[in-house]
């Protein structure tokens, strides 16, 4: 996740005017480190996701895997461009997976099958903590998420983050825009691992404290 000085998850409702070339490069290693990649649909409707693209940088990261890691979109209603690039692009080793509920319109489900595989994990609202133990069964186990800030909020109060990769981008914003965390309150305690300096950006590497223990 990438923030201004004063906390704001986005600018102008994007997270691109907060980045930078570090933050970039950053994003584009963890991509490389990542078995999977975990969003909201709202990240995935307003950033306009594609797939994950191969890059020259990740044969190393990547060895004795497929090439790029699939996009996994947790969903509700499918309100996504299901005939768009990051469904009719991606790779069959990187399909992408729509992450829903029992009570997802019937229609869009059949649709989203085509290009997508689909689980369900939930009656109402995807239950993060099914959801994470599906991926980790698909063998799945190191799963990146990219936000936004109300499905990084559920993933902390069900004790699943147990890593936070922060860029803390030299800006004042003020307004209205989400912290990186944006619903549900929990508490989860860091230690912070690493720091990193360039053009002002601060890069900060944080890892759950070991007592509060794995979940799911
Ligand atoms: N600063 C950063 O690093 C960063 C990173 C990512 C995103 N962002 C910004 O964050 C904003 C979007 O984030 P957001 O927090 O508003 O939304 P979000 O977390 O990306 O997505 C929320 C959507 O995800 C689905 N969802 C979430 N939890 C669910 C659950 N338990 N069950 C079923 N579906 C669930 C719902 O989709 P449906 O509506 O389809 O049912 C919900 O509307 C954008 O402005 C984006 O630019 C910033």
């Amino acid at each position: 996740m990438v923030t201004s000085a004063d906390g704001a998850a986005w600018m102008k409702g994007l997270s691109a005017g907060l980045s930078g070339q570090g933050d970039r490069r950053i994003f584009g290693v963890l991509r490389g480190l990542a078995d999977v990649v975990l969003a909201g649909a709202s990240t995935v409707r307003t950033e306009g996701y594609g797939p994950a693209r191969p890059r020259e940088s990740w044969t190393a990261l990547r060895e004795g895997r497929p090439p790029a890691p699939p996009i996994a979109v947790v969903t509700r209603r499918l309100d996504l461009d299901l005939g768009g690039p990051l469904f009719t692009e991606a790779e069959p080793y990187a399909r992408p997976i729509i992450i829903t509920t029992e009570s997802a319109p019937q229609d869009r489900l059949d649709e989203a099958a085509k290009n997508a595989d689909v689980i369900i994990a939930g009656e109402e609202r995807v239950d993060m903590l099914a959801a994470v133990r599906d991926l980790r069964g698909r063998g799945l186990g190191r799963i990146l998420c990219e936000g936004g800030p109300r499905l990084n909020a559920q993933l902390a109060a069900a004790g699943l983050v147990d890593e936070v990769s922060l860029t803390i981008s030299p800006l004042l914003l003020g307004g209205d825009a989400a912290r990186i965390l944006n619903g549900v309150a929990s508490q989860t305690s860091l230690v912070l691992a690493q720091v990193l300096e360039e053009d002002g950006f601060l890069f900060c590497r944080y890892v759950r404290e070991a007592q509060d223990g794995p979940a799911g």
